[in-house]
């Protein structure tokens, strides 16, 4: 099936905003050669709120648009999405090993790193009710304790450009003061957003839990993807490129923040491209 694509073609990368970032900034940091096409559905966000099947739709929709820019891999960067849509878009596109979900890797490393121990979990609503953490953990080790909390206020907190401040700080110390969190040897960020707050979540517990932030481990799962299908970019960016294709960044709803983020994630002038896929067709 890789047959089907080059190693020239971009890598697409999906979120409801600007969480999906984090993971673009890590695929980006570790596959410096790869052109990165992000589109962030901030006309749907919060996704955390939304049903499992509107979710399912606009993941499907958003796909479609990426495989349409010649993707030759599709990362689902939100958790919820990969939760309530990844078997539907392995469908939709027919993409299989080259639709990336956000909760296997992250699952792996934390069996791999802390087997049989107490794991938290904190992400949206969506992503806490559908138990796909506990279920994908469970079946790799069926021994370990994995505790998990909807912490839907910090999503779009983040999203407005409250972190690493007094408010978001009582937040997030007010969330994780639940009982349910206590003694727990890992916390899993299950949100795309949350590594913005990691610092301020570190904080709270100081060294004696490791608090992971999946996207350097999503980053190599990527490379790994990559690399099976010999579809990893070995050939540097033309200065052309670089100028105008190496990172290009669609939203379905213009916000500020998002291209206030962009800049700062990347450290670059960011050209956001407006773009309802939604009343296209
Ligand atoms: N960043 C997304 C995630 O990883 C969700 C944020 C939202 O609620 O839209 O789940």
């Amino acid at each position: 099936m890789s047959i089907d694509f080059k190693p020239s073609q971009p890598i697409g990368i999906f979120d409801s905003g600007i969480g999906g970032l984090t993971v673009a900034r890590a695929i980006t940091k570790l596959l410096p050669n790869e052109q990165i096409i992000y589109f962030g559905d901030t006309a749907h966000m919060p996704y955390g709120e939304k049903s499992a099947e509107a979710i399912k739709n606009y993941s499907i929709k958003i796909a479609d648009f990426l495989k349409t820019k010649n993707c030759k891999m599709i990362v689902i960067a939100c958790n919820t999405a990969s939760a309530a849509g990844f078997k539907a878009v392995v469908k939709s596109t027919g993409m299989k090993d080259l639709i990336v979900n956000v909760i296997d890797p992250a699952a792996a490393y934390v069996v791999k790193n802390h087997y049989r121990e107490k794991i938290g979990v904190i992400a949206t609503k969506r992503t806490i009710g559908s138990n796909v953490y506990a279920k994908r953990i469970a079946s790799l080790d069926p021994i370990a304790d994995v505790v998990q909390l909807a912490t839907p206020l910090l999503a779009p907190m983040i999203e407005e450009g409250f972190y690493n401040n007094k408010i978001s700080q009582t937040i997030i110390n007010s969330y994780l003061s639940k009982s349910k969190l206590n003694k727990i040897n890992a916390l899993i960020l299950g949100c795309t957003h949350y590594p913005l707050v990691k610092n301020e979540i570190q904080k709270f517990y100081g060294k004696s839990v490791e608090v992971i932030d999946t996207s350097e481990i999503v980053a190599q799962y990527v490379k790994a993807v990559l690399e099976k299908h010999y579809l990893l970019n070995l050939t540097k960016p033309s200065k052309m490129i670089l100028a105008n294709k190496a990172k290009q960044f669609f939203v379905s709803d213009f916000t500020q923040s998002f291209e206030e983020s962009s800049k700062i994630f990347f450290n670059e002038k960011v050209k956001l491209k407006q773009c309802n896929i939604w009343e296209d067709k």
